[in-house]
């Protein structure tokens, strides 16, 4: 019997050290008031504590200063790897410089961190391809190449404090501006470089604001706009949301990026065309992977060591494959894969809704 509970107390003490010693890791995400957020930090917490670490997840409202000290926080605590969605880019210096000096790792989830060397891993999704998925889309439903047109498109992009922003404006652009420049697409508006027709923030209220007077000033008269290029669904829904205010032909092909809620149903109800659908899960599952393997102390996985710098270094990336999606195949890759649920009337809703 005392050998028994010698053995019990043994094993009670056992899994107490264990959890006392479970390496703690940081999870900075920029704001709760995105969905894909919410989804990305409740996948990296879920598969994180799955591998036994303890975990630090923190929201920081979309202000740089709360995103500094709760990352501060973070590393005074104790934790060993601190993964972090930037609201801006440049604006960490101070906790990234703490986290070199105390040595804890950094990892840049989905949006680079800038202009700092204490950066040791950047994962995403292939951010440039999120942007040639786009403006390929655009080029094939107009039938660029082979229509005669011209047609009428307008451009609605992200936030000049994200990196990203860049990448999927550039990579659009890359495919569209050949036929702007041949008088192929004509741009009413006439803004067409990335500061005209940026987003600060990636706000909706913003998209819809500058949407709506596109509209009035360019548009009022009913002529007919053929695509609204948008880098992401939050400034797609700005301008869909504009566009049922103040327009009264059919919409035009319109892009978008995340598959968020909303704009699926938009999807579904053929009022947005398209998004790039990237699955939280994957990139979760990737940087849980390089968490571990610094934590072990082994080669970190990374398939891209040129793209990405951020001004002071090149930093060593995993690019994830982002995936097309629409009308005919958001079934299979949100409802099959169990990403979504399927509501009564036709629609998706996220799973604790
Ligand atoms: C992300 C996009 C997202 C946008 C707004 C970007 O950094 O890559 O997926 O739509 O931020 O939150």
């Amino acid at each position: 019997m005392k050998k028994i509970l010698a053995l019990v107390l043994a094993l009670v003490l056992c899994i107490g050290c264990a959890s006392a010693f479970a390496e703690k890791v940081g999870v900075s995400m920029p704001t709760k008031d995105l969905q894909r957020w919410n989804q990305d930090g409740d996948n990296m917490k879920a598969q994180l504590e799955a591998e036994g670490y303890e975990v630090d997840l923190q929201y920081a409202g979309n202000v740089e200063q709360e995103q500094l000290n709760q990352i501060t926080n973070m590393i005074n605590s104790g934790c060993s790897v601190v993964v972090i969605a930037a609201v801006t880019g440049d604006s960490l210096g101070a906790a990234l410089d703490l986290a070199k000096e105390k040595g804890v790792k950094v990892i840049a989830y989905d949006r680079l961190l800038m202009a700092s060397d204490a950066v040791d891993y950047y994962a995403t999704f292939d951010n440039y391809m999120v942007g040639t998925v786009q403006g390929n889309y655009v080029k094939d439903q107009l039938k660029l190449d082979e229509a005669e047109g011209p047609f009428v498109m307008e451009i609605t992009a992200g936030d000049p404090g994200d990196n990203n922003a860049f990448y999927f404006y550039g990579g659009a652009m890359d495919v569209l501006k050949p036929y702007i420049e041949s008088g192929k697409i004509v741009v009413k508006s006439g803004q067409i470089e990335f500061n005209d027709v940026a987003t600060p923030s990636w706000k909706t209220e913003t998209a819809q604001t500058r949407a709506d007077s596109i509209l009035s000033s360019y548009y009022a008269d009913g002529s007919k706009i053929d695509a609204w290029l948008c880098s992401n669904d939050s400034t797609a829904l700005g301008v869909t949301n504009a566009l049922a205010d103040k327009y009264d032909n059919d919409y035009p092909i319109i892009t978008g990026q995340d598959c968020d809620v909303s704009n699926t149903n938009n999807m579904i109800d053929g009022k947005q065309s398209m998004s790039v659908f990237k699955d939280t899960r994957t990139l979760a599952k990737q940087v849980v992977k390089m968490v571990g393997q610094i934590l072990k102390g082994e080669t970190v996985d990374v398939n891209d060591t040129e793209t990405y710098n951020n001004g002071v270094k090149v930093v060593p990336s995993f690019l994830c494959e982002p995936v097309f999606a629409d009308v005919n195949n958001y079934k299979e890759l949100l409802i099959d894969s169990g990403y979504y649920l399927e509501t009564e009337d036709g629609h998706v809703k996220a799973l604790g809704d």
